[in-house]
């Protein structure tokens, strides 16, 4: 049984994601996903559109994910490698070199993003088209 892990924040779930997890669950028999809470994401300053309760229920619906928990802070991760039994270790490329410090317990991979999407280009793309709507209507 060969158990992959992956962190992240996954708001306003979108194609990169899926494909994201697409491609970890593919690395083994299942895949772990480590959602960051509101409290976390609060303390990297990051302010989500959805709480982690809808966030997470996404994540469990993505039929690539065989178990999502919470991500309350940066040091829980050797302790989730151990207690999950982990083999890989996975996250997009923009973390590239970031988690190289559990190589020792685990395999460590950087998986290429999708181009041309991200949670903050979603967001800002809804913004730009509210203030076209609002420019129309006068
Ligand atoms: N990811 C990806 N391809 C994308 C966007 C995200 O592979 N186009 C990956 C990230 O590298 C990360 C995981 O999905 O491993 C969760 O990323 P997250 O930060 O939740 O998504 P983003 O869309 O990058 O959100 P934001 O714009 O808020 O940073």
């Amino acid at each position: 049984m060969t158990r992959v892990l992956t962190y992240g924040t996954f708001d306003l779930f979108h194609h990169g994601h899926v494909r994201l997890l697409e491609r970890l669950a593919a690395l083994g028999d299942e895949l772990y996903v480590g959602c960051s809470t509101d409290a976390f994401n609060a303390l990297k300053g990051k302010k989500t559109a959805l709480p982690y309760r809808h966030r997470v229920e996404v994540l469990e619906a993505c039929r690539h994910v065989t178990h999502v928990f919470p991500e309350e802070c940066w040091e829980q991760k050797r302790d989730d490698v151990q207690r999950f039994d982990i083999d890989v270790f996975g996250m997009g490329s923009d973390w590239k070199g970031e988690f190289d410090f559990l190589g020792d317990l685990c395999k460590v991979v950087y998986l290429p993003r999708t181009r041309n999407v991200s949670t903050t280009e979603i967001k800002d793309m809804v913004y730009d088209l509210q203030h076209e709507l609002r420019l129309v209507k006068g």
